[in-house]
């Protein structure tokens, strides 16, 4: 349990569960309830399966219901460890149906929906419809590197908790980030102590054929939201990775969250076994395989 963020306090939320008590013949029992205790599939084992995939100075995760709470949590934590409020996020992006996610978000479920505060939008790259005139991928990650700057200049720097990213835009039609702008939008994030949040809701663990997507840029952001993928969608189940700086401050602070369900243990057999497979069978490589066929 210890790569957990605040776990006792996560726990506590659970306690008074379910009626009959667990591991009644007609509620169904807990998927470890018969294992040895070196393979119970709890909490910490299916962290550790995704802190081994995710890069170095990945240690903690926080085990949330599914995507939408993944980003609405890692808000939170980019919110809680700057002191800033606002998140800059694409126009052409889905982060999920909760309170700032929706928000976040910038397609059009966004605009009823509109009651979290200090989110802002940005045009991202996209050749194909072009909101800079561009006519080669190198001018519009450049142009649109310009107007993300510009965009974090006038909404003052220092008020900018987050950027807030899909790697690959899913829904709003898979839309390859074109070569530097990933890196570009790192040194910018850098540059002003702004964290930076990839959500791989529905890229990562293996659709773009590696385990992560941004695996395949020169960028490592400070927190990692995931959900789908990581088993399949066999039981709901999402998450934040969290890079040590961030899960540090929650070491001596108190996260303002919790989830009843986080890090069910249901939901964390259903990881490791979905993560063992997907190794044990290549299916990653094979992604990559057929992507590059
Ligand atoms: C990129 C992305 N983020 C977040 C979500 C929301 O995930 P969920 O529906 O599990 O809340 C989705 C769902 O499609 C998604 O594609």
């Amino acid at each position: 349990m210890a790569g957990l963020l605040q776990p006792a306090r996560q726990r506590q939320h659970r306690a008074p569960a379910p009626a009959p008590g667990r591991g009644h013949p007609r509620a169904g029992r807990d998927p470890d309830h018969d294992l040895p205790a070196d393979r119970q599939p709890r909490a910490g084992r299916g962290r550790q399966r995704i802190t081994d995939l995710a890069p170095d100075g990945f240690h903690k995760v926080f085990f949330t219901n599914g995507g939408a709470d993944a980003n609405e949590n890692a808000i939170r934590m980019a919110r809680q460890f700057t002191g800033r409020d606002k998140v800059v996020s694409t126009y052409r992006s889905y982060h999920g149906n909760t309170g700032s996610a929706v928000v976040a978000t910038g397609d059009w479920r966004r605009v009823p929906n509109e009651y979290a505060r200090a989110h802002v939008h940005v045009f991202g790259p996209y050749l194909y419809r072009s909101e800079f005139w561009a006519t080669t991928p190198e001018e519009e990650s450049e142009r649109a590197l310009q107007h993300l700057r510009r965009v974090v200049e006038a909404e003052g720097p220092t008020s900018i908790a987050a950027i807030l990213l899909e790697t690959v835009p899913g829904t709003a039609g898979v839309l390859m980030p074109p070569p530097g702008y990933l890196e570009g939008v790192r040194a910018l994030a850098d540059k002003h102590g702004i964290m930076l949040i990839l959500d791989e809701v529905m890229a990562g663990f293996g659709r773009t054929g590696d385990w992560f997507a941004f695996d395949a840029y020169d960028v490592v952001p400070d927190l990692i939201t995931f959900a789908k993928g990581v088993n399949s969608g066999y039981v709901p189940v999402g998450g934040v990775v969290i890079s040590d700086p961030i899960a540090e401050h929650f070491d001596e602070r108190v996260f303002p969250g919790g989830l009843t369900y986080s890090g069910h243990p249901l939901a964390m057999a259903s990881i490791v076994a979905s993560i063992d497979t997907m190794a044990d069978e290549g299916i990653v490589d094979n992604a990559a395989r057929v992507g590059a066929a």
